[in-house]
Order: C-alpha cells, then sequence, then structure tokens
C-alpha cells in the first residue's frame, strides 16, 4: 500500500478540480482535498450526486467547493471550453486536476464489443482526459505549481484479453500522460503523472468482476495516499511518471 502521511492542511489554498466525484474513487478523493484545506471542483454528472459531496464537504467545514455538472459522454469542445471559462472567472486558476470519471462496459471479446460501446468508453475514459486537460491548460499554468492525475488501470499497463476498449483507454492515458509530460516539463510548472488505484470496491468494479465479494477489496477512502502525495508540493518534482496505490 502507498504510504504518505501529508501535514493536517497541506492543500490549504490550492483549487482542485475532480472529475468522477460523485461517487468511488474521485468522491473519495475529492473529500480527502477538502480535508487537507484545498477548495475542490466536483465535476461529474449526477446533480444530486454531486450536491451530496458538496454538503458533506461543508458540513465537515472545509472551503466551499463547486459542482459542475457534466455528462462526458455528450461533451464537444466547447462545453470543455465552458468548464474552462467558468473555473477562470470564479477561481482565477488550477492547482490541481484529478481526472477520475471512468466507465465500463462487461468484458467481453473484441470480437462482440459493439462500435457504440468502443466509442462510449474511449470518449469517457480518454477524449475527455484529454480534452479538459487542454482546455485547462492556460488555468494551470497561472499556479505556482501544478498538479495534473490521470487515472490508469492495470489494464492499461499490460495486455488484458476481453478488456477491450476500456484496456486501450487506459493505455491511451499512459500514453496521453508521457507526452504531456514531455510537451510541458521544460516549459511549465505542470507536472503530470498517472495513477493506478489497483482494485477497489465501487460500481466500476463490479461491472467488471460482478461475482466478487467486495468485502475482499479496499474501499476507496483506504487508497488515499498516493492521490494526497500527487496532490500536494511533496511532489512536486515527481513528473511523467506511473504510479500505483497498492
Ligand atoms: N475500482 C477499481 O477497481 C479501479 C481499478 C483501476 C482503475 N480504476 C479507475 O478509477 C477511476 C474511478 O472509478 P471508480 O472505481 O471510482 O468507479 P465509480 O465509483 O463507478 O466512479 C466513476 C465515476 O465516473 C463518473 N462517470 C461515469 N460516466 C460518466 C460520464 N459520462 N460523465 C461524467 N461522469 C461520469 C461516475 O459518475 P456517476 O456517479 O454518475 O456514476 C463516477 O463519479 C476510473 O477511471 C476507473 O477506470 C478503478
Amino acid at each position: 500500500m502507498f504510504d504518505y502521511q501529508p501535514q493536517a492542511n497541506f492543500l490549504e489554498n490550492k483549487i482542485i478540480l475532480v472529475t468522477g466525484a460523485s461517487s468511488g474513487l474521485g468522491r473519495a478523493a475529492a473529500l480527502s482535498y477538502a480535508r487537507h484545506g484545498a477548495s475542490v471542483i466536483l465535476l461529474g454528472r449526477n446533480e444530486a450526486r454531486l450536491n451530496a459531496v458538496y454538503d458533506e464537504i461543508e458540513a465537515a467545514g472545509g472551503a466551499q467547493p463547486a459542482v459542475m455538472v457534466l455528462d462526458l459522454l455528450k461533451a464537444d469542445d466547447n462545453s470543455y471550453q465552458e468548464v474552462a471559462i467558468t473555473v477562470a472567472e470564479e477561481f482565477g486558476h488550477l492547482d490541481g486536476l484529478l481526472h477520475s470519471a471512468g466507465t465500463m462496459s462487461p468484458v467481453l471479446p473484441l470480437e462482440h464489443v459493439t462500435l457504440e460501446s468502443w466509442e462510449q468508453q474511449l470518449k469517457v475514459n480518454l477524449t475527455a482526459s484529454y480534452a479538459l486537460t487542454r482546455h485547462c491548460l492556460p488555468l494551470l499554468r497561472r499556479a505556482a505549481s501544478a498538479s495534473v492525475i490521470f487515472t490508469s488501470s492495470t489494464a492499461g499497463r499490460e495486455i488484458r484479453a476481453y478488456w477491450g476498449p476500456y484496456a486501450i483507454a487506459k493505455h491511451g492515458i499512459e500514453n496521453l500522460m508521457q507526452l504531456f509530460h514531455d510537451e510541458l516539463h521544460s516549459t511549465s510548472n505542470i507536472r503530470v503523472n498517472s495513477l493506478n488505484p489497483g482494485p477497489c470496491a465501487t460500481a466500476l468494479r463490479r461491472v467488471a468482476f460482478p461475482s466478487e465479494d467486495p468485502l475482499l477489496r479496499p474501499r476507496p477512502e483506504m487508497l488515499m495516499a498516493a492521490y494526497l502525495y500527487l496532490m500536494g508540493d511533496d511532489s512536486r518534482n515527481e513528473n511523467g511518471r506511473q504510479f500505483s496505490s497498492q
């Protein structure tokens, strides 16, 4: 398990946008960042769930968060530009961007994957991370030191038959992280890394392993050390690297 013990308020004054903040690992990361002092922008498609996370942060005495409703399946270039414009107007800059939104269909041989399923998984799991990062670059450049975390998977680091478009998208995420790193490291204060949370008891995991007992897997809250490390200034010198939570 990744080991890191941060200072209590080490994310104070940082503005952090989290996609997939309505549930699972994104929700746990948003709550954890807020608990350590950050102002968190909660992005997702389900307004009620996002509002529940907002309420939880407020009730715990965290800095006032913001909610942005966006269905990544329906998003186009203008949608991402609007997110960036809203963040610029309300916060002025971004210190951190965690891409945690993800979707998965039941595993299938490629022979049986429909084009619709292929396109949906590539759009949410890969294209969205590219497009949102691209539009947020000017905001990230305004931070003294900014961190972008791309959520990967073991399926993105090894060849895994039957995981089709999900695995292709996660391999793409690793490549995307590397390209952003290579293009940004000498000209900006933006560091980009990928993080594989490993098996975790979430809704997405249940799609891949419907018969698995979720109690055998860690809950999202148990995997936050790496999420915290990569978002804070202690990881200032980590750039273009692959991390794992477990
Ligand atoms: N759990 C694991 O074992 C595991 C292992 C390796 C990697 N990962 C990765 O970890 C990340 C988080 O997944 P998770 O396990 O926490 O699963 P999760 O609980 O299902 O969370 C996925 C998040 O993505 C959001 N999302 C899905 N489709 C979306 C769309 N079209 N537009 C906007 N948001 C959308 C979901 O929103 P709703 O709340 O509306 O559903 C939810 O907030 C993913 O990138 C996943 O690939 C997970």
